[in-house]
């Protein structure tokens, strides 16, 4: 973890910027995989890991806003704690070690809560995204009915939106990390191997690096299925791969990349089209991308590049600009351009994404991709996001417009036939806003055709 005083500092900011009552951040606890004692891998709640750093279950961070009181409640360990897991801090030793004052047992949360309720203190508290502590939190503050708070909501993503140093360099070894298990990837991707012995690998190398994958990886020849977690196909010569790999730092900030690789080693004249409109795409966004920009204006500059693109393979016809508007695109990248990335892959989601990535006066889009778009509003310096425009060739939503007769004017329809089985194309990295502009984070992972074929034969 950081030091004791950046969790301190980030604490008064939070107390200050919510204004009054307690704050209530509750840590994950273990789930369970098939029983009770048989647990997925922890995974600490992110805003708890922000404000208190501590990688443990069982804790709850305690605010008083009005008082400047901090508490963490939790548990020291027991004897059989200690027989079945080893020697394990205590809670006051936790405590210290993110700066926090006070401990109190995690069973007496209920009473403390009620106690400051009936003392007429507000309590603020995300929305639950586990079933325990929605349950918990009910118990806890006597009532069915959760009303998360807005303004904690708010202003932990008024923290979480702007990335330290100390974060940038997090997010950079995780970047560190998934640029070996791209080299890996395009080393051993070849026609007959299986799309599990390629995972198996890059799952290893995260392990390896004492981290995990931030998000189940994605590596399928049937790139067009857009979360594909399916890796049983035989790779064959002349399909590609949508590769959507990303590692955690041991400390859990993400990383988020894609690339698009050949099984052969070597793109078709087609799949090099496609690649060559998708790049063009992610280069144009990269370069709008800075300060006082929407967002939402990157993500059409990114449709109209592939608008024009797709003209220029007698897909589409029109003006590229126009169709970008209409949403003529989204039915070829029916997702947004990108998201904000930190210790979330797609970060602070359960906050709510219109509250992360939406501004005043900007209204959710419903055209079909768009609609997906959770980053939309302006730009600012400290942002850490991802690009990662693609083009895809749905068969059933194909079918779907072309029945409808949607956007008939634009879509050659009859044309299109001829790409409906070339499957998906994606190229993504990440980025900090400067001051100026946006600066990739992380080693630079084989992104030409020629930087990608070359990467597959060393
Ligand atoms: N890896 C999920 C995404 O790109 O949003
Ligand atoms: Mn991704
Ligand atoms: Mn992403």
């Amino acid at each position: 973890m950081f030091q004791a005083s950046v969790y301190a500092q980030r604490r008064r900011q939070l107390a200050q910027n919510t204004g009054n009552g307690i704050l209530l951040l509750p840590g994950n606890n273990y789930q369970p995989f098939n029983y009770t004692a048989n647990t997925f891998p922890f995974r600490q709640d992110s805003s708890f890991l922000y404000f208190a750093g501590l990688d443990l279950p069982g804790m709850a961070l305690v605010m008083d806003a009005d008082s400047g009181n901090e508490i963490l409640f939790g548990h020291d360990p027991t004897i059989d704690d200690v027989i079945w897991e080893g020697p394990l801090p205590s809670l006051s030793d936790l405590a210290a070690s993110a700066g926090i004052g006070h401990t109190k047992e995690y069973a007496d949360l209920a009473a403390y809560l009620q106690n400051a309720i009936a003392k007429g203190q507000p309590v603020h508290y995300l929305m639950p995204y586990h079933s325990d502590l929605k349950i918990a939190l009910a118990d806890w503050l006597g009532t069915p009915e959760l009303t998360p708070s807005v303004a904690l909501t708010k202003a932990i993503i008024a923290q979480r939106s702007y990335k330290s140093d100390l974060e940038i360099a997090q997010i950079e070894r995780s970047l560190h990390t998934t640029f070996d298990i791209y080299r890996y990837a395009m080393q051993h991707t070849k026609p007959g191997k299986k799309e599990y012995e390629i995972v198996g690998g890059i799952v290893g190398i995260a392990g390896a690096a004492h981290g995990q994958m931030a998000y189940t990886p994605i590596f399928s020849v049937n790139g067009h299925v857009l979360h594909n977690h399916h890796y049983g196909n035989t790779m064959q010569a002349g399909q590609w791969v949508v590769a959507d790999l990303g590692a955690e730092s041991e400390m859990h900030y993400a990383s988020d990349l894609t690339r698009t690789i050949p099984v052969s080693g070597k793109f078709s004249p087609v799949q090099r089209d496609i690649y060559q409109t998708v790049l063009q795409a992610y280069t144009n966004a990269a370069e709008a991308a800075r300060p006082g920009t929407t967002y939402r204006e990157c993500h059409l500059l990114a449709w109209q590049t592939i608008a024009e693109g797709l003209t220029n393979m007698g897909i589409l016809k029109g003006d590229a600009a126009e169709m970008a508007q209409l949403g003529v695109p989204g039915l070829f990248m029916p997702h947004g351009l990108g998201h904000m990335l930190g210790l979330d892959v797609h970060d602070m989601e359960n906050l709510g994404e219109n509250h992360v990535g939406y501004e005043a006066g900007q209204e959710r889009s419903t055209l079909m991709g768009l609609k997906s778009l959770r980053l939309a509003r302006t730009l600012e310096t400290g942002f850490v996001l991802t690009i990662e425009p693609g083009i895809y060739f749905i068969p059933p939503l194909i079918d779907r417009w072309a029945s409808e007769g949607k956007f008939k004017d634009f879509i050659n329809y009859d044309r299109l036939q001829d790409f409906r089985n070339e499957g998906g194309c994606r190229i993504e990295d990440n980025y900090l806003i400067t001051d100026a502009d946006a600066r990739m984070l992380g080693p630079q992972v084989p992104r030409t055709i020629e930087e990608v074929e070359q990467a597959m034969h060393i």
